[in-house]
């Protein structure tokens, strides 16, 4: 059994807003042309808005099969596996010592982690809510079976309060995730992760850290710096580290960066 760790643009949105495409495409032209002959102001703006919707759809379902293909696990890019292989490489945990995944979908980098550091255990916790519809805590398990780690663990949480006293975790790692969280002020989503850091413990956050989502992450920077953080790196990954710019651009994954350390 070979591991499934699914895409971040589900297979469904693609079809579902290739479908809706085409039927918005369908009813403009019948209410274009089947309708009454008559032309009327009401009969011409609606064709005009439902044949903007239908290219709307379409151009938006044609981006998540390109987007999809370049994460794909089973494509030639394989976007999806460097980003993670490429975090997991900053995460060490000591023997013996528990790391946690935040937000950690299909278990893709979990389980990445667990592998790198087979003498300590890796906890994901997710909210598997209905956005990624395909992951659940289920495929997680099927995942750490099928690439035969057993120092894995999967349950429920959230990532704007986790459900852990201060310094639990001697690693602590997150790959775009906290831009998913809507309304909520992103440095302080990176403070809950690593309130539950031990001191001397290394983290890698993986987001997509532009200002207008993360605020001004060099100043985020020196305050840890400050507060007595042994090391604080922030890693632009669109100068092909994980990929290029213009992918950057294309996958509207402009600002993403790794936040690597030790606390
Ligand atoms: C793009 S996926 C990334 C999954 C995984 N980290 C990876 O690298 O494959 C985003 C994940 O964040 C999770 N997520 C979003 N908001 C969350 C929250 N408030 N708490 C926990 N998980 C959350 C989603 O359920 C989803 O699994």
């Amino acid at each position: 059994m070979k591991a499934n760790y699914k895409n971040w643009v589900p297979k469904g949105m693609t079809v579902g807003f290739g479908v809706a495409s085409a039927l918005l495409a369908a009813t403009a032209v019948g209410v274009g042309i089947l309708g009454t002959t008559e032309k009327s102001v009401i009969k011409t703006t609606a064709t005009a808005v439902l044949g903007i919707g239908a290219v709307g759809c379409g151009a938006f379902s044609a981006w998540c099969a390109y987007a999809g293909n370049k994460f794909s696990y089973d494509g030639k890019r394989k976007l999806s596996k460097q980003i993670v292989e490429g975090t997991a490489e900053y995460v060490s945990i000591p023997d013996g010592g528990i790391g946690l995944d935040v937000g950690c979908g299909s278990g893709a980098l979990t389980i990445a982690c667990a592998k790198r550091n087979p003498k300590a255990t890796m906890i994901g916790i997710d909210r598997w809510g209905k956005e990624y519809a395909s992951f659940s805590k289920k495929l997680c398990e099927e995942n750490a079976i099928a690439e035969k780690v057993t120092n894995t663990r999967f349950q429920n949480g959230n990532a704007i309060q986790l459900d852990f006293p201060d310094e639990t975790f001697d690693a602590v790692t997150s790959n775009y995730v906290y831009h998913n969280i809507i309304g909520k002020n992103k440095q302080e989503l990176l403070r809950e992760t690593l309130r539950v850091l031990k001191k001397g413990g290394t983290f890698a956050i993986h987001d997509i850290m532009s200002k207008s989502r993360y605020g001004d992450m060099q100043k985020f920077v020196s305050e840890l710096k400050a507060e007595g953080y042994e090391e604080v790196k922030l890693i632009d990954t669109t100068n092909g580290k994980f990929m290029s710019r213009k992918e950057a651009k294309t996958m509207f994954l402009d600002g993403s960066a790794l936040l690597v350390g030790r606390k």
